[in-house]
């Protein structure tokens, strides 16, 4: 993937990881439509046009998509982490992050696509989660829904892959930002990991795994 001079879109660009994927993408030499679902937490700057995207709206996503035909980068990165646990934790918390880390990344992926494939050319980045693979007590939803949104990617790729467009799974452990603010465990500094991700991207690789306790958490189930 050339990162500069592509037309990217990050979800969930006001904060966090979005905020630092808008940063680096625009620095890299793209153009970046900073969707969120509150355009007005979005800061204003050269190279990035903001864009209304609540990923859980099929309508929010449907406009989105019309009003950014270009986009040949999507970064699927918003997300939510409820701190549910799964045998009596509240299953509206558990139904949102379902909602939101996978069916929202999958109405994101099903919405920009078609127009990928008919370039021929394209690339999601598709966040997920050392919890994709390690249960954590306290996190079962969330980690349910990274599992579930980890094969949402590889099967995606899956379908798309000969279609001319490339996915990159972005796996990683605590970062700091406000999902993690609640811990004081030593957290990655998301500059890093986000350059990880985007070195990775632009090298081709299918796959990036952050930090040792990711690589750890993904050699685990093979045990
Ligand atoms: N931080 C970590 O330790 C860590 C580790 C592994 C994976 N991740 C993943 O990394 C991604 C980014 O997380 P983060 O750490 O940057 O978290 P964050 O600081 O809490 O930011 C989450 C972002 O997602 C947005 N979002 C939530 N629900 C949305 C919706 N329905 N539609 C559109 N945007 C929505 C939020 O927007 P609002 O401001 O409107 O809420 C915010 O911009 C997530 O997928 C998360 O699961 C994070």
């Amino acid at each position: 993937m050339q990162i500069a001079g592509a037309t990217a879109l990050v979800t969930g660009a006001n904060r966090g990881l979005g905020a630092e994927f808008t940063r680096q993408l625009v620095a890299r030499g793209a153009r970046v439509y900073a969707a969120a679902r509150r355009p007005e937490t979005l800061e204003e700057a050269p190279g990035v046009t903001p864009l209304t995207l609540d990923v859980t709206d099929p309508a929010s996503v449907a406009a989105a998509a019309k009003a950014a035909p270009d986009v040949d980068l999507v970064v699927n990165n918003a997300g939510i982490a409820r701190m549910t646990t799964l045998v009596d934790g509240d299953l509206d918390d558990i139904r949102a992050e379902m909602e939101t880390n996978f069916f929202g990344s999958l109405s994101v992926v099903r919405a920009f696509a078609p127009a990928m494939v008919e370039r021929g050319s394209g690339a999601f980045v598709q966040v997920v989660s050392a919890l994709s693979w390690v249960p954590f007590v306290g996190a079962g939803g969330y980690g349910a829904s990274k599992a579930a949104a980890w094969m949402l990617g590889e099967s995606v790729r899956a379908e798309l892959v000969e279609r001319g467009v490339e996915v990159l799974t972005f796996a990683l452990a605590a970062t700091d930002t406000d999902m993690m603010a609640f811990s004081d465990v030593p957290k990655n500094d998301p500059a890093v990991v986000v350059a990880a991700a985007l070195d990775g991207l632009a090298a081709g690789a299918w796959e990036v795994l952050a930090d040792d306790d990711t690589r750890g958490a993904k050699r685990s189930v093979a045990g």
